[in-house]
């Protein structure tokens, strides 16, 4: 059976959910894969950074339990282009550990965040240290293209307030910064439109039921075309 873009999906579908910290991303992920379930269908739930060995050290690089010494005797960050590298390979050892395993098994699999993730968030031009989002991109070229990706489009000030409430801030969670990643992540968005990716871009200021919603009528779309 092929889409409308022409490419087979007989197969359990690889998708995608991506947003700026706080847009709700992990929520739709739970949401979809429980939904899916209600319906009868294989489906699983996974995120990157993944929960393998390479993703629970980029976990905790960026909340700051895992630092590295500095000459001068205190302790510093890992530095950027290390960080593209590590998300790169925590995508291939994702896919290779858990999502390939999992939809070969006739699962479909839903990951919070994915290479999208790595466009917006390494590649953005607005960092004090920008890297060249080319060389991000030829990093993660290896990577499975989803079979659809939904971009949670959410109003910055949103974002910050669920985040707020979490009490988690790690080092991307500030206004200015949340403000120049979502415009990086349209850009992103966009491009990889215009490339031919499936990519469904939903308002996210809305109640979450609403977004579910859509995101399963999409889905279930696919599945049965
Ligand atoms: P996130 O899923 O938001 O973690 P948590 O739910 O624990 O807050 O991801 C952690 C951060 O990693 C988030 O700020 C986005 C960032 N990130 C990248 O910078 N590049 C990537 O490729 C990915 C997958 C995530």
């Amino acid at each position: 059976m092929t889409t409308s873009r022409g490419d087979d999906i007989d197969t359990p579908l690889f998708i995608a959910i991506e947003g700026l910290d706080g847009s709700g991303s992990t929520t739709q992920t739970d949401q979809l894969v429980s939904r899916l379930r209600e319906d009868g269908l294989a489906a699983v739930a996974t995120r990157e950074p993944s929960d393998g060995p390479i993703g629970s050290l980029i976990r905790q690089m960026l909340s700051g339990r895992l630092v590295q010494p500095a000459p001068d005797g205190g302790t510093t960050h890992v530095g950027r282009e290390t960080l593209a590298l590590l998300f790169a390979a925590d995508r291939l050892d994702h896919l290779e550990s858990a999502v390939k395993p999992a939809l070969t098994a006739g699962r479909h699999v839903v990951t919070d965040r994915y290479y999208h993730s790595s466009y917006a968030y390494q590649g953005d031009p607005g960092d004090e240290q920008p890297l060249d989002l080319q060389w991000v991109r030829t990093l993660n070229e290896r990577a499975r293209t989803p079979d659809v990706t939904f971009f949670l489009e959410a109003d910055v000030d949103l974002c910050l307030d669920r985040l707020a409430e979490r009490g988690s801030r790690d080092i991307y969670e500030n206004r200015e910064r949340l403000t120049e990643l979502r415009d990086q992540y349209l850009q992103v968005i966009d491009t990889l439109d215009e490339e031919g990716e499936r990519i469904v871009r939903l308002d996210a200021d809305r109640p979450r039921g609403a977004i579910t919603d859509e995101i399963v009528e999409t889905t279930m779309d696919l599945i049965g075309s």
